[in-house]
């Protein structure tokens, strides 16, 4: 059967946007960015994304659009000895990633849910009295750890999870193109107004100064975890390391100058990421919340009471959520792409049938994620700290030391004159991006280790 291609070049842009922007932008973004010291954070942060960012996604453009395959087929074609098995790195890299994105996402669609049934102050308020009783927990954070965990939770998990199956089910041009063509303009629109909205309210000027004024003696300081946290996010805001833009780039037909669409889905991702901290930390400090205290709850416990104390905070904070759940639902379908290419090209498997059984085995186990949020964070830090890093090293490796003419020649397709960028390129790949992520990868490997001897076994212990 002819292989399914994107209808058009707006089409494959969009999508690979839509794959990057989502909750690592608004979700994930501001709370690492707040628990690793704002702005300093920040600066190493954009730093990464130019210098390892940009030839790491290249990398994958080149390796999907020569091959035409899945990530699991295009290693196998190209590779020989251990390298043919990164492909299956990046599979199960998106089990893991999309069964507890899933869960965030769910809690995204129950409070653009609050926001029209009850409202933010409504919802808040029914947890007052018993955060009366309780020192320094705030009724909003009663109100998320009602919505977290349980039942509910792993009742939104499965909505969304349904969608992302049906999306994926329909295929490249019924499913994904037409979605993400509707989808990342709603977000751009919509994050544009909030940035307007944020900056009226009274604590903007400090939520500016903490996300904008870096204190360079916390980068001195904190590098060990400053480092991997920003490759990481890095990578998993770009949706690397893990064969997403392999798999996007497979469903090209002609041969498009990939460098020009890198720059274009780079810089929209890290725009949109940008901006969204302009909304968040000014709505944080308003709203008396610490950046980065509330772990992975920060944006719904923080948000949700600035929505409930601001007038027109209801209907602001329902669209908010509900861009939040857009963004989420043009990733996970991403992800979930990888998985379904490699059933339908590898195994034979029908489309509609691959997205349901790949969907269905990453709902079961995203119920983890579900049920504690010790859990969500083991498998968070796992994929960010671990997994993507490791993804992208091996591929790094293996195109920089051995499949280096091959990806020159394909980057030069549909340029005009590549001149000496490509060996440059190459020569970025080999060295210093393959230093930041061996780096990235020890020191993220020892942060999950300390994760598991302490906050993990702790909890198994209970
Ligand atoms: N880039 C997505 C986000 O920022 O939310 C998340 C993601 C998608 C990570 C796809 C990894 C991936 F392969």
């Amino acid at each position: 059967m002819e292989r399914e291609r994107w209808a058009t070049r707006l089409g494959f842009i969009l999508a690979a946007v839509g794959s990057a922007v989502g909750l690592g932008n608004i979700w994930r973004f501001p709370y690492i960015t707040g628990q690793e010291g704002g702005a300093a954070f920040l600066l190493v942060y954009l730093l990464f994304i130019l210098i390892i960012g940009l030839p790491a996604i290249l990398l994958e453009f080149v390796v999907g659009r020569r091959t035409d395959r899945n990530p699991v087929g295009a290693l196998k074609q190209l590779a020989t000895g251990p390298f043919r098995y990164i492909g299956y790195v990046f599979v199960v890299t998106g089990f893991v990633i999309l069964s507890y994105y899933s869960v965030v996402a769910g809690w995204t669609i129950r409070y653009t849910l609050i926001g029209i049934t009850d409202g933010y102050s409504n919802a808040i308020g029914e947890y007052e009295a018993d955060a009366a009783g309780l020192e320094d927990v705030s009724a909003a954070a009663l109100l998320f750890d009602n919505i977290a965990t349980g039942t509910e939770a792993m009742i939104f998990h499965a909505i969304f999870m349904a969608i992302v199956i049906f999306i994926v089910g329909l295929g490249i041009r019924r499913g994904i193109e037409l979605a993400v063509k509707l989808m990342v303009p709603a977000i751009i629109a919509i994050t544009a107004v909030l940035v307007a909205y944020a900056y009226t309210l009274d604590g903007a000027s400090e939520g500016y100064e903490f996300y904008l004024s870096p204190d360079f003696g916390v980068i001195a300081s904190d590098w060990t975890s400053i480092l991997p946290a920003a490759a990481g996010q890095a990578f998993f805001t770009l949706s690397l390391g893990m064969g997403v833009m392999i798999t996007y780039a497979s469903y090209i037909g002609e041969d498009r100058n990939l460098a020009k669409d890198s720059a274009a889905i780079i810089g929209l991702d890290t725009l949109i990421a940008f901006i969204i901290g302009l909304v968040i930390f000014p709505v944080l400090f308003t709203a008396g919340v610490t950046p980065g205290e509330g772990g992975v709850g920060a944006l719904f416990i923080g948000l949700a009471e600035a929505f409930a104390d601001v007038s027109g905070g209801r209907i602001l904070g329902t669209i908010f959520f509900f861009v939040v759940a857009i963004g989420a639902l043009s990733s996970a379908i991403s992800i979930l792409e990888v998985v379904v290419s490699y059933a339908v090209d590898e195994l034979g498997v029908e489309r509609m049938r691959a997205s349901a059984g790949a969907g269905g085995l990453i709902f079961l186990l995203g119920l983890l994620s579900a049920y504690d949020l010790v859990l969500l964070d083991f498998f968070d830090l796992l994929v960010d700290g671990v997994l993507l890093v490791l993804g992208a090293l091996l591929l790094a490796a293996f195109i920089g030391w051995q499949q280096s003419d091959f990806a020159i020649d394909e980057l030069g397709k549909g340029v005009k004159d590549l001149g000496d960028w490509g060996t440059t390129w190459i020569w970025m790949i080999r060295i210093p991006v393959l230093i930041v992520l061996v780096v990235s990868l020890v020191l993220g490997i020892l942060d999950y280790w300390e994760f598991l001897t302490e906050d993990f076994s702790a909890w198994l212990d209970i």
